[in-house]
């Protein structure tokens, strides 16, 4: 399929997708979204893929929403066309694991996007931020919700209010990213990573996904019973079988993905 705005690769079973617009530091217009939406809906639809990795350039994964598309734009046409909602419908649905790899500027809706994310891998150069209390406006897309979710309400005022950028290692610290590389080993580590991931039994990388993010929408009690009820039906899987008998026999396990 042809992308205007990404590339897309099938490394395995990883499937590598590139922010491709240098010349908006990869901001993210309409085109992104569809391009993006059709990327992610093939992978979840390919039984050959099994995880994907995300990512942009080395001077920014994704610099936010495109300021020139909105410029322009009339409060009523945000609402009709209930603009960023597709971000949600179309990246967010992605069923599979998939990782940001995250280098230079993740701002705006770039953070947002990297936020969408199962995880975060980081760059020692990424920078994070929600500037758009510069423009007058305020995060659209997650940020305010994912961000204060992600590393509390005090630090998450902070970035919003000030519109200032957070460091890679301030990122960590935070709880936003899972782990820094340096920049030169980015791509390789997040390759890597993703594909330990891909190799693991298909539907358990699936579940473990979805009970993780459970825990951001439910309550303790209503989790920990989603949390049994998943496990139990995990345990109805032939790979869950095939999972403890290699255990047991001393051997890889052979998956069959059901
Ligand atoms: N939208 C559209 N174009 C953008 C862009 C964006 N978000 N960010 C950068 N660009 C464009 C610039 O306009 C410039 O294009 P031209 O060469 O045609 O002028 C090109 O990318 C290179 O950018 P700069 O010259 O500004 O590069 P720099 O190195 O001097 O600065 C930067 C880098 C600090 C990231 C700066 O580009 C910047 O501040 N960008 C905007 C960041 C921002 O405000 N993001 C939030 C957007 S709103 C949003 O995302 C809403 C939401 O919640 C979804």
């Amino acid at each position: 399929m042809a992308y205007e705005t990404i590339l897309v690769e099938q490394r395995d079973a990883v499937t590598l997708i590139t922010l491709n617009r240098p010349q908006a530091l990869n901001a993210l217009n309409s085109q992104v979204l569809v391009d993006l939406g059709a990327a992610f809906a093939a992978f979840d639809a390919d039984p050959s893929q099994h995880c994907a990795v995300l990512t942009g350039s080395e001077k920014a994964f994704a610099a936010g929403a495109d300021i020139k598309e909105m410029a322009d734009k009339l409060a009523a046409d945000f609402f009709l066309e209930d603009f960023f909602s597709g971000w949600q419908s179309k990246v967010v649905a992605t069923r599979k694991p998939w990782i940001a790899a995250v280098a230079g500027f993740a701002l705006g809706g770039g953070c947002e996007l990297a936020m969408m994310a199962d995880f975060i891998i980081a760059a020692d150069t990424a920078r994070f931020g929600q500037p758009e209390i510069k423009l007058a406006v305020a995060p659209g897309m997650g940020g305010s919700q994912r961000l204060t979710r992600a590393v509390g309400k005090a630090k998450a005022m902070d970035m919003c209010l000030t519109g200032r950028m957070m460091d890679a290692q301030e990122a960590e610290r935070s709880g936003l990213v899972a782990r820094i590389v340096p920049a030169a080993d980015l791509l390789d580590d997040a390759l890597k990573t993703a594909a330990a991931i891909a190799s693991m039994p298909p539907m358990a990388a699936m579940v473990n996904k979805e009970m993780v993010n459970i825990a951001f929408e439910t309550g303790l009690a209503q989790g920990l019973l989603t949390e049994r009820r998943l496990f139990q039906i995990l345990s109805a899987t032939d790979d869950r079988k095939e999972g403890m008998a290699a255990f047991i026999e001393k051997r890889p396990g052979v998956w069959k993905g059901r």
